[in-house]
């Protein structure tokens, strides 16, 4: 069977959520409620170990696609500053946990933490040391701009404990990076990553991005060589997430330049299927990993998870997150900080969490968000063990997945007595049917980014 994927899309709301966290963070409520920190905080203090997030919200550039949380800086006071700020949330963290808990993950994200220069880094690492335990040998993953990189950076960060990078790309198409305001070459590109090897980084993740202005099959074709002749070991490929009405500075993109849904599904497609053979295997929607790398193998084994960051195989159930907008997860629910650095700094400057908005899971959430990463994860969720973590109460999804199968989304997927699968050439489409469980979900309400 051929599914005519553009067809089943114009039946679609044009956007649906990423699933990055079930529910998405668009449904957090101001401050998530009476007592919601507290709580969350007295289930982490027993937590076995933790995993942590560091946001970085500045870049020395501002690239016209980007939708993360970052803003220009030309100067490196506002970062110096800014770490000063960071190191108390820090420390207020590890006060309320009231222990040093384990970490088993620390991911310093941004904009742009490349820019961190080694004082800094040194104050940052100093800190977490103090707040809490690192004698397990944690996974310190950094985002890096490649043109952030000078004489020594890498050096800086291997001493704060890098053993992963992730390496902004995009597309090296000199159009396409005019388009986006984000001139970076191959030649750059590939220093940094000789010189991360030669550091000893192990592991190496590149962005890419399609979808993006003036960029046609052909262009992104090249870009995908380019990216597979630094032999990453893992690649990301995104589906540029155009939302100017969250991120205004998108609107310098022109949008007539940008390509239609069919465009995107066929480039998508070809990349996919370029990366794949050359022996990379998928991971869920949008990551690619050499098959010896642990996201493969996680991958493998049924134990992927996926979060803020996109796909993951960090299995700690508590997640804190530093720095403005920063999210939270803990088995009981989310939490969110301060969105704009100034609210941040000022909760944080008076000894109190930068909390901002957030929300408690009901057993109904907890439930339906496991079916959801599942289906990210996997294209299937498993109807015994979904019945085993949540007892009765899991049979009325049971229900709802034989009447999508049966249904509207017959083509997309199936169900037989042990769970419900995906069709494989659906996969790109999971979000579809990831929505179908989603109790939350009001597309005439909302604006999301486009499914494919
Ligand atoms: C924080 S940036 C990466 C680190 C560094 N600042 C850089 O640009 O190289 C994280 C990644 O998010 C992805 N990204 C940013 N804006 C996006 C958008 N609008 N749609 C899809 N992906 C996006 C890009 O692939 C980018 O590399
Ligand atoms: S893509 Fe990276 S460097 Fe560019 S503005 Fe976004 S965070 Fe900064």
């Amino acid at each position: 069977m051929t599914l005519n994927i553009a067809d089943i899309l114009a039946r679609q709301p044009s956007g649906l959520p990423r699933y990055t966290s079930y529910p998405p963070a668009n449904h957090f409520r101001p401050d998530g409620g009476p007592g919601l920190l507290d709580g969350l905080v007295s289930a982490a203090r027993g937590a076995e170990k933790l995993s942590l997030y560091i946001h970085i919200p500045y870049c020395d550039r501002m690239c016209w696609f980007c939708g993360c949380h970052t803003k220009q800086t030309l100067r490196y006071e506002p970062l110096a500053e800014y770490v000063k700020v960071l190191v108390q949330e820090i420390a207020l963290w590890g006060e309320k946990l009231g222990r040093r808990v384990p970490v088993s993950t620390l991911h310093l994200g941004g904009g742009s933490p490349s820019l961190l220069k080694r004082e800094e880094l040194a104050i940052i690492r100093a800190a977490l040391h103090a707040a809490f335990d690192f004698s397990q040998g944690p996974e310190v993953s950094i985002e890096i701009d490649p043109s952030d990189v000078k004489d020594g950076t890498v050096a800086d960060l291997m001493a704060f404990g890098m053993t992963r990078a992730s390496i902004g790309v995009q597309d090296f198409d000199p159009a396409v990076q005019a388009a986006i305001n984000r001139p970076q070459s191959f030649e750059l590109t590939q220093s940094v990553v000789h010189t991360l090897r030669a550091a000893g980084v192990r592991s190496i993740n590149i962005d890419a991005l399609y979808g993006l202005p003036l960029q046609d099959k052909a262009k992104l074709a090249c870009t995908v060589m380019q990216v597979l002749e630094l032999e990453p070991d893992r690649i990301a490929l995104f589906g540029y997430a155009h939302v100017p009405w969250m991120k205004p500075h998108q609107k310098l993109i022109d949008e007539t330049t940008l390509p239609g849904a069919a465009d995107r599904i066929a480039s998508a497609a070809l990349a996919a299927r370029m990366i794949a053979d050359f022996g990379y295997r998928p991971i869920g929607i949008d990551h690619f990993a050499k098959p010896d790398d642990s996201l493969a193998r996680a991958a493998r084994h049924g134990k992927l998870h996926r979060n803020f960051q996109g796909y993951t195989d960090d299995d700690a159930e508590v997640r804190l997150g530093f720095g403005p907008s920063s999210i939270g997860c803990f088995p009981g629910g989310y939490v969110q900080n301060e969105v704009a650095t100034g609210r941040y700094t000022a909760f944080i400057q008076s000894g109190r969490p930068a909390l901002a908005r957030g929300l408690a899971l009901t057993e109904d959430d907890r439930m339906r968000g496991y079916v959801i990463e599942r289906l990210m994860c996997d294209f299937t969720v498993g109807f015994d063990e979904l019945v085993q973590r949540f007892g009765l109460a899991a049979l009325p999804l049971i229900g709802d997945a034989c009447s999508i199968a049966s249904g509207e989304y017959a083509e997309l997927c199936w169900v037989d007595d042990s769970g419900l699968y995906m069709e494989k050439e659906a996969w790109p489409l999971v979000r579809i049917i990831a929505a179908q469980f989603d109790a939350w979900l009001k597309p005439a309400e909302q604006r999301y980014s486009k499914v494919v």
